[in-house]
C-alpha cells in the first residue's frame, strides 16, 4: 500500500498490532504489519531481554514499544514510591473484600513477595528508564496512554528520529496531544479493550479528523473493536491512516492469553465486554467474569482506588484465580478475566497471528473492490 504512514514506518500494510506478547510482535511484522509491544511491566533490565529476543526473530522488520505515563494518579509527583511504601496505603476494606471473594471460590490469596526496589505499577520514572534502555535497539515508533506524553519521551523520539504516537479516546484530548508535539494519533473508541473513554470508533474518528486539521493534521490511526479487514477498510474510508488493533491478537496462537481465557472469548458476546474502574482504578474494558460482578453489583463492595492503588488488590488476587482456574477450580474459573474489548463478540476460533494478518489483507481488498464495484454498476 502506498501512503505516507507506510513510508515513514517503512511497511507495507498499516495494521498495527499492540501486545504484551513479543511472539505477536514478531509475527505481525513479518507479515508486513507493525507489532508495538507493551512495555508496561517491564523494566530497563526486562525490556533489554525482550527486545534482544526480538531483535533475533523479526527478520529486520520494523517494530514499535508502547509504554503508559498515566498523567493523572493518584501518586502523581512523588517520587520514588515502591510496590512495598504502597501497600500500607490500600485499606483493609479492598484487601478483605478482595480475600472474601476468593475464599468463597476456595482460592487462597498467594502473598506478593515483592523486592524494596520493586516500583509501583505504572511507575513514570521506571516508564522513561525503560524507554531509554530500548532505545538500544532499532525501534522505530514509540506510543503512550493515559495522558500527554512526558517532555522527555517527546524529546526522545526528537532525537532519535522515532515519531511519538499518543492514544486518545476523545477530540479534546486529541487537540491537547498535537499541541505537544506528538507525531502520530491513536483514536481509540469506547469499544476497545484496556483503557477506553466513552465515544465509539465510528463518531471518534471524523471527530478527531476534524478536530487537528486546523492545528496540524498528522496521521490518525483508529482502534477500538477493529477486528477484521473490512472494518479495518471502513476506518480508512473515513479517513484514518491505518488500525490500531489490540484484542484481536489475543485469540491467537502466539498470545500470553490461557486457554481458559480462549475458551471464555469464544464463549463471549459483544455485550460480555465491560468497562469498569475495578481492575486499575481507570475505566478499562474487560471480559465479564464473577469477579467484575462483584466488585461491580455486591452491596459489600467497597468500590474501585484510584490508579495505582487498585492494581495491587486486582493483580494478586487474579493471578490466584488464574493458577486455582488452571489447576481445575471451576468456581476460579468463572473469576477469571482479562482486557479485552466489544470486539470479542466476533472471536470465534484461535489462529496464528500471521494468518490473522493475511486475512486483514485479503478482507480489505474484499471491502474495497465491493464498494467499487458499486460505483463501477
Ligand atoms: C490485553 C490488553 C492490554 C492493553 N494494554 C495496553 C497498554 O498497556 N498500553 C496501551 O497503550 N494500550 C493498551 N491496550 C489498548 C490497545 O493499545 C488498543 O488501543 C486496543 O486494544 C484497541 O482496541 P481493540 O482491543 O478493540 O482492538 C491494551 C489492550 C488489550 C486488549
Amino acid at each position: 500500500m502506498k501512503s505516507q504512514l507506510c513510508d515513514m514506518l517503512g511497511i507495507e500494510f498499516p495494521l498495527f498490532a499492540f501486545s504484551h506478547c513479543r511472539d505477536v510482535v514478531v509475527a505481525v511484522s513479518r507479515a508486513g504489519g507493525f507489532g508495538v509491544l507493551g512495555a508496561t511491566g517491564h523494566d530497563p533490565r526486562s525490556i533489554r531481554t525482550e527486545l534482544k529476543w526480538i531483535d533475533e526473530h523479526i527478520g529486520g522488520k520494523p517494530y514499535g514499544l508502547d509504554i503508559l505515563v498515566p498523567e493523572n494518579m493518584a501518586t502523581a509527583g512523588e517520587r520514588g514510591v515502591t510496590y512495598n511504601s504502597l501497600k500500607s496505603r490500600v485499606p483493609t476494606e479492598h484487601q478483605d473484600f478482595a480475600r472474601s471473594l476468593l475464599a468463597g471460590a476456595g482460592v487462597e490469596l498467594a502473598p506478593v513477595e515483592a523486592s524494596d526496589d520493586r516500583p509501583q505499577p505504572f511507575d513514570p520514572e521506571t516508564a522513561l528508564r525503560t524507554l531509554e534502555a530500548a532505545f538500544d535497539h532499532p525501534i522505530k515508533l514509540i506510543a503512550n496512554a493515559l495522558g500527554v506524553p512526558p517532555p522527555q519521551m517527546i524529546e526522545m523520539g526528537r532525537a532519535h528520529g522515532v515519531p511519538v504516537a499518543a492514544l486518545v479516546g476523545a477530540k479534546e484530548h486529541a487537540i491537547r496531544q498535537v499541541s505537544a508535539g506528538v507525531d502520530i494519533l491513536v483514536a481509540q473508541g469506547t469499544e476497545a479493550g484496556g483503557h477506553c473513554g466513552e465515544v465509539t470508533t465510528m463518531v471518534l474518528i471524523p471527530e478527531v479528523l476534524k478536530a487537528i486539521k486546523p492545528i496540524r493534521e498528522v496521521p490518525v490511526l483508529a482502534a477500538g473493536g477493529i477486528m477484521n479487514g473490512r472494518q479495518m477498510a471502513a476506518c480508512m474510508a473515513m479517513g484514518a491512516a491505518g488500525a490500531w488493533t489490540g484484542s484481536v491478537w489475543l485469540a491467537t496462537r502466539e498470545s500470553e492469553t490461557s486457554e481458559i481465557f480462549r475458551e471464555k472469548m469464544i464463549e463471549a458476546s459483544s455485550r460480555d465486554a465491560v468497562r469498569v474502574k475495578t481492575r486499575t482504578g481507570k475505566p478499562a474494558r474487560q471480559l465479564r467474569s464473577a469477579w467484575t460482578e462483584a466488585w461491580e453489583r455486591s452491596p459489600q463492595s467497597p468500590g474501585a482506588l484510584p490508579m495505582p492503588l487498585m492494581s495491587l488488590v486486582s493483580e494478586a488476587a487474579l493471578r490466584s484465580v488464574n493458577r486455582a482456574a488452571e489447576a481445575g477450580n471451576p468456581k476460579a474459573r468463572e473469576m477469571v478475566t482479562y482486557f479485552v474489548g466489544q470486539g470479542v463478540g466476533l472471536i470465534d476460533s484461535v489462529r496464528s497471528a500471521g494468518q490473522v494478518v493475511q486475512e486483514f489483507k485479503e478482507e480489505f481488498l474484499e471491502a474495497i473492490e465491493s464498494l467499487n464495484g458499486l460505483v463501477e454498476a
